[in-house]
């Protein structure tokens, strides 16, 4: 997610200075980037020319100092409240006066980041959907402390990167996981339930609606950890019974079973 978004800033003619926990990591980063652009040529959607121009927009860096003088942070770590929180301590101290400090969190209380600063007026959710440098949507959070002005420039930037802003309240899924993700913990469920195989689910969901994956594929992109932490969070803030996790969804995470990310989820990706 963090590289598309990165892609998607640098490609619409913005620098960028990301952040990578590892000079491993800042590699890979721009090595994601470069195969996507190496596609997106493939596919008739970007010039060869184009391509040099994109990567030399990018800074990749291992140290948070490196943030001093941007004007936009779009946070994209691990979903986990303790290290979000510390980011959003750190970034506070480090970013500019009026820098906007962003969080892409799917699941998580974007108040409680915008908590961990001293400028909670200037903290906004910025949702992307994966894949990013493809979907379109960009959901625009809200919470009870953020300023009109910061929302209407985020909008205005969602626009220039050619992403579809929409604008919702700080509630758990925000509009598309709080109607995507019952439907895909009731897939898993199905399956559990001996119902009907996966294939047979997804066939079912693509050729039955239009969709163009289905839940089976779609979770193994998203993540099986994400999408359990997704689900949690809308349990806990809904109580409907029926929003509990699938155990099957719960199991594979515990057995580390994440998706494409770790070759296994739903289905054993270790051969293609
Ligand atoms: N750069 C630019 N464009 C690219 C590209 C790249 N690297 N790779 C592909 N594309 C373009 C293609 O040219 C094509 O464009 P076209 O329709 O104008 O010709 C389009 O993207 C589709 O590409 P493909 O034909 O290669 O791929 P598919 O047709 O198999 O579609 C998909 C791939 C877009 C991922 C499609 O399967 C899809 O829409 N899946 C569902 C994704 C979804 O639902 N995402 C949301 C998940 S929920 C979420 O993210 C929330 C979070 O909180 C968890």
């Amino acid at each position: 997610m963090a590289a598309g978004i990165v892609e998607v800033f640098a490609k619409s003619g913005l620098d960028v200075v990301y952040v990578g926990r590892s000079a491993d990591k800042v590699e890979g980063v721009r090595a994601t980037i470069e195969k996507s652009l190496d596609k997106a040529i493939q596919r008739g959607k970007l010039e060869e020319a184009t391509k040099a121009e994109v990567l030399g927009r990018l800074t990749g860096t291992t140290s948070l100092d490196d943030l001093a003088n941007v004007d936009l942070v779009v946070e994209a770590i691990a979903e986990d409240l303790r290290i979000k929180t510390t980011l959003f301590e750190n970034l506070d101290e480090i970013c500019k006066p009026g820098a906007i400090p962003a969080t892409t969190t799917s699941s998580l209380p974007v108040i409680s980041l915008a908590k961990a600063t001293n400028r909670p007026q200037d903290v906004i959710g910025m949702h992307f959907f994966n894949p990013a440098p493809i979907m379109k949507l960009v959901e625009v959070v809200s919470t009870v402390a953020t300023a009109e002005d910061v929302a209407e420039t985020v909008r205005a930037l969602c626009d220039k990167v050619g992403k579809v802003a929409v604008s919702c309240g700080d509630r758990a899924g925000f509009i598309v996981n709080a109607l995507l993700f019952p439907y895909l913990n009731d897939a898993v469920k199905m399956l559990e339930a001996h119902y009907a195989t996966a294939d047979d689910i997804d066939t079912a969901m693509k050729q039955g609606c239009a969709l163009p994956m289905g839940p089976f594929e779609l979770l193994d992109v998203v993540g099986n950890d994400v999408s359990l932490a997704i689900q949690r969070e809308l349990y806990l803030e809904f109580r409907e019974p029926g929003f509990a996790p699938a155990p099957l969804l719960e199991h594979l995470v515990t057995a580390g079973y994440l998706g494409r990310k770790t070759q296994r989820g739903f289905r054993d990706y270790s051969q293609r």
